[in-house]
């Protein structure tokens, strides 16, 4: 698929070629990485953040909420929840947080990989390579890092750097991680005001030139905190992406088509612009992967990236049924093991079969 047919794709109406689109993804979901839909447990760590970005509600200079950082009992006892649940892996999420520091996050995987068997992701920023081998050798397992997008002087925009600091190269990142042994993930928001349909086919060629393991994507959804929630600053692409539903699943069905064997959740956003059926569309769409979140309630209405986001009253528990409910009703079936992405496995096993 070149860039043209992507646009093509991006821009067309809903109607028959819209339908074969949701079912070539939905078919080559099916036949890259079946009927298994795997659960992962969300902890969102800490919301506190050193960064600015214009459009994250849990930005540095947000000084209308209240700060949190969990600590590492409660992390465990959130594992321990995993397992009980059936849940393969435990996503480990954060602001950029200095207090989440490498021994924080060392002891803490360490401790989790002593108690269960569970496989960790970590999505904690932009981070020192020191930081990300220190916290592989642990034996965290998967790292996700959105590149938000691929437009360099967008990204700039809405993601300034630390101060002093240079701007950073999220792409250069990713490919440390991915020489590190980490399992990748990336992904973008769609519909970033200043966000055109060529910007928007450009990342997801990017998702198919890095190889992917994850994906993730999302409706951008304004937080009126924030920058880019604020009408009087924002700028419109000529060209300019809307922040739909239907925008986000057409981006899901054809990260599925050019990433085939990627691991590609349902995400949040989906869930809280459409909170009937949200979730359930990007599963039909491409997705094979939910994250329940298990953060214990009293911190979960605090990590608000944006805002009215789905679950945030919700009890670990409830997260795990409306989940289950949702892939039966499907008739899928909920993951079972760790859920590591066919991409990955595929490459691990290519040195050996060299030797062999
Ligand atoms: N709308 C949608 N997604 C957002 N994210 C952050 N803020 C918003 C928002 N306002 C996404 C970013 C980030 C991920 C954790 O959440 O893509 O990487």
């Amino acid at each position: 698929m070149d860039r043209q047919e992507i646009v093509q794709w991006l821009k067309c109406s809903p109607g028959e070629e819209l339908d074969s689109l949701r079912e070539k993804a939905d078919q080559l979901r099916r036949l890259s990485v079946g009927d298994e839909v795997h659960l992962r447990g969300l902890v969102e760590l800490s919301n506190i953040c050193s960064r600015n970005c214009s459009y994250c509600g849990i930005r540095r200079d947000n000084l209308s909420i209240k700060r949190y950082r969990i600590k590492t009992e409660e992390v465990l006892r959130c594992a321990h929840k995993a397992v009980k649940f059936g849940f393969g892996t435990l996503v480990l999420q954060g602001g950029e947080d200095p207090g989440l520091t490498k021994e924080f996050i060392s002891d803490l995987i360490l401790r989790i990989k002593t108690e269960t068997d569970l496989a960790i992701t970590l999505s904690l920023g932009e981070r020192n390579v020191d930081e990300w081998q220190e916290w592989r050798k642990c034996g965290a397992d998967r790292y996700l890092l959105r590149f938000e997008t691929s437009n360099k002087d967008l990204f700039h925009r809405i993601h300034p750097p630390q101060e002093g600091q240079p701007q950073c190269d999220r792409v250069a990142m990713l490919k440390t991680l991915q020489a590190l042994g980490y399992e990748t993930g990336s992904g973008v928001m769609i519909g970033v005001p200043g966000q055109s349909y060529d910007d928007l086919a450009r990342d997801i060629e990017l998702f198919a030139e890095l190889g992917l393991d994850m994906i993730g994507v999302g409706p951008f959804i304004p937080h009126p905190q924030t920058p880019l929630g604020m009408k009087e600053n924002v700028k419109m692409a000529a060209e300019q992406v809307p922040n739909s539903v239907e925008m986000g699943l057409k981006v899901l069905a054809l990260a599925r088509i050019v990433c085939p064997g990627a691991n590609i959740p349902s995400t949040t956003a989906f869930a809280t612009l459409d909170r009937k059926s949200g979730r359930e569309m990007g599963l039909c769409w491409g997705a094979n992967v939910v994250m329940p979140n298990l953060t214990p309630v009293e911190y979960r209405k605090l990590y608000e990236i944006y805002p009215s986001k789905a679950a945030s009253t919700e009890t670990p528990e409830q997260s795990r049924d409306a989940a289950l409910i949702q892939i039966k009703h499907l008739g899928r079936t909920p993951g079972r093991g760790r859920g590591d992405s066919p991409t990955h496995l595929e490459q691990l096993t290519k040195p050996i079969r060299k030797e062999g």
